[in-house]
């Protein structure tokens, strides 16, 4: 076992454990694909936020090397697995609802496997849900050990038995396993994982363990391997990236990694989620002034404008602090596209606590925002608040927030029509084929006419015209 400066624990031994199980499984797929000339395929859906999508990429990764090919016509697959959220109830419902459906097809595939993980699984009580109303699952697992899937397969091989495999925290992080993305040009990076920061109606501490910042040297030399490999754009992520190094023994922050990363030659952009407000510094706002490479945009999830709510929330800031970072931030970086989370209907919230909400989004001006209705999960201490508010005044509220937002979203696009912008082009559009879509640096979308020789390529583009959801433009 090797234990490097932080605090995470790479176990070389298990990854070399976990790729001769690869191999061996490798090696049956083989055969049986030389006898039926059909390559087994598979389905994942992926819920939730960009860690389980990063997760996601890993289950890939490790399934292509078995020999399994992908699908997105479930039906077809002979292996789906579903990588759960449920960091709102909603969220829960839509598993339970095609886990149910899968029930039919799995009566008429008779080697059909199914495998559900991530955070959902990590709570005791959906467990005792799948193992006495959806016994049709195979395998089960959670957010600490997807690492393990090929082992978890070749043990369902063996056994007629579920697989229930869920771990409490992380033992060991297993690194240096296969993993498969989405863009050749862009790539996700996990800086940390889990998170600390408990705030009252957050699942998310409970269902990812507690928060671990992996080395520098990992994530630089992961890095620095992905640029050669050609991507251009890097997302680091983390629940919290502000609090980035608190847990490594070496004195190394958040903006001490943005800088080494502003000298990887061949990277071009930078963006990380999620920033907390009560974590983020001066040094980091700095960092983000003199960079060439973050990109012009910033998640600020605000969740309430109310001081008192945000306390009750456990957030660590006040509506004062919040705008007070807005302020130094747009200072640094005029031009910073501001985007945001939203909760509303927390319990306890009153009229003028939502007033307060409104009145920060007037301020900040964001150019988007993910607005959610308080979803209340067992387990939370807000969960234990006795003035759950009437769904009737949330929905109202919620339609409020929308429509305040509205003209700020509106606004920001317009404002780019008739300027030239940096984009980098992603693919080529899905409806028209004659239409290739690419990024701003501040992450909003345009179409304009291209092929897929532009694919990955970073061009200048002229914004011809606004939408709701995208912008057009031109190459020039
Ligand atoms: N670590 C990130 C957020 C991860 S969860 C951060 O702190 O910003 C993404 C968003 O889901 C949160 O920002 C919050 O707005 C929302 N959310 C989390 N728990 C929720 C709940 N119980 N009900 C409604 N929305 C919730
Ligand atoms: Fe949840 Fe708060 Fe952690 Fe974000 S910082 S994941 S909202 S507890
Ligand atoms: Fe959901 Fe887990 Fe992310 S609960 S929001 S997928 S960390």
């Amino acid at each position: 076992m090797a234990e490097r400066k932080s605090n995470i624990i790479i176990e070389e031994s298990e990854a070399i454990r976990q790729k001769n199980i690869i191999k061996a499984l490798r090696e049956e797929f083989d055969k049986a694909y030389e006898k039926t000339g059909k390559k087994k395929l598979f389905f994942i859906q992926t819920y939730g936020c960009q860690m389980n999508a990063r997760d996601s990429e890993k289950l890939k990764g490790i399934l292509e090397e078995i020999g399994y090919v992908e699908t997105d016509q479930e039906e077809k697959a002979d292996f789906i697995i579903y990588n759960t959220c449920t960091v709102r109830e909603n969220a829960n419902q839509k598993v339970y609802g095609r886990v149910g459906h899968l029930k039919s097809l799995k009566k008429k595939k008779n080697n059909l496997m199914i495998a559900l993980c991530g955070c959902m699984m990590q709570e005791d009580t959906v467990i005792d849900t799948i193992k006495k109303s959806y016994n049709h699952v195979d395998i089960i697992f959670g957010t600490h050990n997807i690492y393990k899937l090929a082992e978890l397969i070749k043990a369902k091989l063996e056994t007629k038995d579920m697989i229930i495999d869920i771990w409490e925290a992380h033992k060991e992080i297993v690194e240096d396993l296969p993993s498969i993305r989405k863009h050749k040009f862009k790539a996700s990076v996990n800086i940390m994982y889990g998170c600390n920061n408990f705030c009252s109606y957050c699942i998310v501490p409970y269902v990812r363990g507690r928060e671990r910042s992996r080395a520098p040297e990992d994530i630089l030399s992961e890095i620095k391997a992905l640029v050669a490999d050609g991507v251009v754009e890097i997302m680091l992520l983390g629940q919290n990236v502000n609090s980035y190094g608190q847990t490594l023994d070496q004195s190394f922050t958040f903006a001490n990694l943005l800088e080494a990363l502003e000298d990887i030659e061949g990277l071009e952009r930078i963006r990380f989620m999620t920033s907390h407000p009560k974590d983020l510094s001066d040094d980091l706002i700095k960092v983000m002034g003199q960079s060439k490479k973050i990109c012009n945009q910033l998640h600020l999830p605000l969740q309430s404008g109310s001081t008192k709510i945000l306390n009750e929330m456990n957030r660590k800031y006040t509506k004062e602090d919040y705008l007070e970072l807005v302020k130094k931030i747009k200072a640094a970086r005029p031009d910073i596209a501001l985007t945001t989370d939203i909760i509303v209907g927390f319990p306890g919230e009153t009229k003028e606590d939502f007033e307060e909400t409104l009145e920060v989004v007037k301020a900040v001006e964001y150019i988007n925002a993910y607005t959610f209705i308080y979803s209340k999960r067992t387990g939370t201490p807000a969960a234990k608040i006795k003035e759950q508010l009437p769904e009737s005044v949330v929905k109202e509220r919620f339609n409020q927030l929308i429509d305040t937002l509205q003209p700020f979203v509106e606004r920001h696009s317009q404002e780019k029509v008739g300027k030239t912008y940096k984009v980098l082009i992603e693919e080529v559009n899905q409806q028209e084929k004659e239409l290739v879509s690419g990024r701003l640096s501040s992450n909003h979308l345009v179409h304009l006419k291209g092929d897929k020789s532009l694919i990955g390529k970073i061009i200048d583009v002229k914004i011809t015209s606004a939408m709701t959801f995208y912008l057009r433009g031109e190459q020039v």
